[in-house]
């Protein structure tokens, strides 16, 4: 297929990014040229072939039904463990799948920009293959996020008062450096890859009629929705997110995409001012509803896991149980689950939340 305009892209159904470059395959680009990277939604076909690339760094999640959040909450509710993954959260199966799959060029070194768990997942992929890997985080961010990617071996450079404003700065290392810019959501491998959690969902729970995850830039909830539609589930996936950082439910919900003016949330896996072309794009056609959470709420929940299940969640983690309790009476009788994304909360956030209960 031959596309050469961003319109022409959005008739054929392609999602579009845009990309400055100094190496476009064997071509020199000017810098601050702009090419077009034509990004094609992945299907349940990429999921499955994502599994065994994802299957040599990742176990199946545990799937379990916790007697103390049943009756806390009066429902039917699974926790789906990706907090059990290798690094802490469900990121690592995209990341494992990229970077499994990048060309010799690529395997020269990677950037990317990260509040921590996409990073992590980046940094573990990149040490097992043997690529290079530079990434950047907000300053202030989660210092034990941190460590653990340093400790991956990953080049790590502190810049930007958020999420977005270290991207910007990964734009231009990739410049700089010629290197492959790994885009956080904008990403079909990512995205292929982390729907392989909903695979292990729906073979071990088939008549499951309700999912709920927490939304940043939106790979957890399109590889789940992309699985469920594929394989022909009628269970509904409901996306949550911080009122704090709500680009994506009020873009979702609202006749036009909006750009936020803040993300400063506790739940830092959540935390983005923007909506990503490729991610947005399928969730705009797949997701069922969106829901927002208060910095209370998002706090409550990091309690409620550990009351309930004893499991040690961060913000983004616990943010679906804690919604499933905000939509008590409109899932009742309804087999749920709750996808406990990530346990990778800092000693100080964790401390806070439990000495304000
Ligand atoms: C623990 C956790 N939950 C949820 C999310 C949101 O994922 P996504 O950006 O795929 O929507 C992230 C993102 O890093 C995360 O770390």
């Amino acid at each position: 297929m031959s596309v050469k305009t961003r319109r022409e892209a959005r008739l054929a159904g392609l999602s579009v990014t845009r990309q400055r470059s100094v190496r476009a395959g064997r071509q020199e680009w000017p810098v601050g040229a702009i090419r077009w990277r034509m990004l094609k939604a992945p299907a349940l076909a990429d999921v499955y072939a994502a599994r065994p690339r994802v299957a040599r760094v990742v176990r199946p999640t545990p799937l379990i039904r916790h007697p103390l959040l049943s009756r806390e909450t009066g429902l039917d509710i699974l926790v789906k463990h990706e907090n059990h993954n290798p690094t802490g959260a469900f990121k690592v199966r995209g990341g494992v799948n990229l970077i499994g799959s990048l060309t010799a060029e690529e395997r020269r070194g990677v950037v990317t920009a990260t509040t921590g768990n996409h990073g992590q997942s980046i940094a573990l992929a990149c040490a097992r293959e043997g690529v290079p890997c530079t990434i950047v985080t907000p300053l202030d961010n989660n210092p034990e996020k941190n460590a653990a990617m340093r400790a991956y071996g990953a080049e790590l450079i502190e810049f930007g008062r958020d999420f977005d404003e270290a991207r910007e700065r990964v734009e231009q290392l990739q410049h700089e450096r010629g290197l492959r810019y790994v885009h956080s959501a904008d990403e079909p491998l990512l995205i292929a890859g982390v729907g392989t959690y909903a695979l292990e969902i729906f073979e071990e729970q088939p008549d499951t009629d309700l999912i709920l995850v927490a939304i940043g830039g939106g790979s957890g909830a399109c590889g789940c929705s992309i699985v469920r539609t594929g394989l022909g589930s009628r269970a509904k996936v409901i996306g949550v997110q911080a009122e704090r950082a709500d680009a994506f439910a009020r873009s979702w919900k609202g006749p036009s995409r909006v750009v936020g003016e803040r993300c400063d949330t506790l739940a830092e896996g959540m935390a983005t001012r923007v909506t990503f072309d490729l991610p947005f794009g399928i969730l705009r056609k797949e997701l069922d509803d969106v829901v927002t959470l208060s910095e209370d709420e998002l706090a409550e929940g990091v309690r409620l896991a550990l009351r309930t299940t004893h499991n040690l969640a961060e913000g983004a983690g616990a943010a679906s149980l804690i919604t499933a309790v905000k939509l008590r009476d409109r899932l009742a009788g309804k087999k749920v689950v709750c996808v406990m994304s990530g346990g990778n909360i800092d000693r100080g956030t964790l401390t806070r939340i439990l000495t304000a209960a």
